[in-house]
C-alpha cells in the first residue's frame, strides 16, 4: 500500500556531525522575541546604523554599470590591494595581496576556512570560555575538539596564559581567540597577549585571531595578534566590515595569513563559495577607501552609549565589568538567584526587554546576560528602567 503522505512522515539520515551540533543558542532565543510585540531588543550584535550612503552607492552605481559577475577566487585584484594597504597603514604589517589575503563572505567563512584548513579529525583548538558562539561550532565542524579556558569576571574574562600552557599537548593545533571578546567587550592588554604569542611558538601552534571588532574600542588600542614578534608567521588574522561600517547583511570579510594557510584556505573557498558577492566587494573597497569618517561617528556614539548602559547597570546594582571593546556589556545577574536562561525569558514576558543569557556563550557565562547597546539612547534609557523594575522584583 502506498505511503499516506498525511500520517506518515519520511526520516531522514542526517550526518552524526550535524546531528551533534547544538543549535545556537542566541538564535532558539532570538525565535521567542519574534513572537512577542513591542520588544526593546539588546539582543542581536549588530550595527544599529544603516551602511555609510557612500558605501551602498558605489555598490549600485556597479551593479548600473552591469559589474555582476564572478571575480577571482580570492576576490578582485583591487580590494586585495587596498586591503594590504590599510592593513600596512593600521598595523604596520606587510601582507602579500596576491597569496597572503583571501576576501571571504563574512569573517564567518574565514572562520570556518581556517579550522578546516588546519585540522585533522581529533585535533585540539583551544579557546576561551564564554566566547562567539560560532568558534566551537566551527572546530567541531571540522571534525576538531573545543578546549575550553574558563575565565571570569573577577579577571575581566581574560584568558590566563598559564592556563592556555598547561592544556597544550601533542593534538593542539591551534589557539582561537577574538579580542575586542564577543560577549564579554573585554580587550586583552598587549602584555597578556605576547605571553599567548610566547607559548604558541613555543609549541608550533597556529594562533587564529577573530579581529572582527578591531575598531570598536574606547580609551585603549587594538594590538593585531600578527604584529607581535615573530607572530606573522604563525598567526591567520580574520577580518571583516560587517561591525565597523555597519555592513553585516552585505556578508563580506577577509583572513591575512602565511601563503600555505591562505593558499589551502582558498582551495576550499573556491569549490564552495567561489568568490564573496562581487557587488559586496565594491562596497568593501569603498569601504576602506573612504569609510573611515563614518567609522570614527560610530565609535564615539558608541562610546556614549557604552557609559550610559554601564552607568545604568550600576544604579539597578547589577555588577558589571568595564568593557574596552565591540559592543556588548555582559553583567552578572546572580543576584537575584536566577539562571541565565530563566532571567532572559521572565525577562522578555514580564518586561519586553531581549537580552541573551550568558550560558549561550558556553558554560562559564553562566550567571551573566550579554546586552548590545548598539541601539538608541532612547532604548537603551527605557530598557534600563524596565530592568530596575525587574531586577527589583527578583533581588533576593
Ligand atoms: C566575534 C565575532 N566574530 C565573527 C562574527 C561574524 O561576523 P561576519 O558578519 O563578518 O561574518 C561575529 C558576529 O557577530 C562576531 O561577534
Amino acid at each position: 500500500m502506498p505511503d499516506n503522505p498525511v500520517t506518515k512522515r519520511r526520516t531522514y539520515h542526517i550526518s552524526d556531525r550535524a546531528n551533534h551540533l547544538s543549535p545556537s543558542g542566541i538564535r532558539r532565543f532570538f525565535d521567542l522575541l519574534a513572537s512577542t510585540e513591542g520588544v526593546i531588543s539588546l539582543g542581536v550584535g549588530e550595527p544599529d546604523y544603516s551602511t555609510p550612503w557612500h558605501i551602498s552607492e558605489a555598490a549600485i552605481k556597479s551593479l548600473e554599470r552591469g559589474y555582476t559577475m564572478y571575480t577571482s577566487n580570492s576576490g578582485t585584484p583591487e580590494l586585495r590591494k587596498e586591503l594590504s594597504r590599510h592593513l600596512e597603514d593600521e598595523y604596520r604589517i606587510d601582507y602579500n595581496p596576491n597569496t597572503e589575503l583571501l576576501i571571504t563572505v563574512g569573517s564567518s567563512e574565514a572562520l570556518d576556512l581556517s579550522m578546516r584548513a588546519l585540522l585533522n579529525v581529533g585535533d585540539e583548538v583551544i579557546m576561551p570560555d564564554p566566547c562567539y558562539v560560532a568558534y566551537e561550532a566551527c572546530v567541531v565542524m571540522a571534525g576538531g575538539i573545543p578546549v575550553k579556558i574558563p575565565t571570569s569576571q573577577e579577571n575581566g574574562f581574560e584568558i590566563n596564559p598559564s592556563d592556555v600552557a598547561k592544556l597544550v599537548n601533542h593534538k593542539t593545533r591551534a589557539i582561537l581567540i577574538g579580542y575586542p571578546a564577543n560577549p564579554t567587550g573585554t580587550v586583552m592588554s598587549r602584555n597578556k597577549l605576547m605571553e599567548i604569542a610566547e607559548i604558541a611558538l613555543r609549541n608550533h601552534l597556529i594562533v587564529v585571531s577573530d579581529e572582527i571588532y578591531a575598531k570598536l574600542v574606547y580609551d585603549t588600542d587594538h594590538t593585531c595578534f600578527a604584529t607581535l614578534p615573530g607572530m606573522k608567521s604563525s598567526t591567520i588574522l580574520l577580518g571583516g566590515f560587517s561591525k565597523a561600517y555597519a555592513m553585516t547583511g552585505w556578508r563580506i570579510g577577509y583572513s591575512a595569513a602565511p601563503v600555505e594557510i591562505t593558499a589551502a584556505m582558498t582551495k576550499i573557498h573556491q569549490y564552495t563559495m567561489m568568490c564573496a558577492s562581487t557587488m559586496a566587494q565594491v562596497a568593501a573597497l569603498e569601504a576602506l577607501r573612504s569609510g573611515e569618517s563614518s567609522v570614527i561617528e560610530m565609535v564615539e556614539d558608541y562610546n556614549k552609549r557604552r557609559r550610559v548602559i554601564l552607568q545604568g547597570l550600576a544604579d539597578i546594582g547589577l555588577s558589571c565589568f568595564e568593557p574596552k571593546g565591540a559592543f556588548y556589556v555582559f553583567p552578572s545577574i546572580r543576584s537575584t538567584g536566577m539562571t541565565s536562561e530563566e532571567f532572559a525569558e521572565t525577562l522578555l514576558t514580564e518586561e519586553k526587554v531581549a537580552v541573551v543569557p550568558g550560558s549561550a556563550f558556553g558554560k562559564y557565562g553562566e550567571g551573566h546576560i550579554r546586552c548590545c547597546y548598539a541601539t538608541s539612547m532612547e532604548n537603551i534609557k527605557e530598557a534600563l528602567l524596565r530592568m530596575k523594575r525587574f531586577v527589583k522584583k527578583y533581588s533576593r
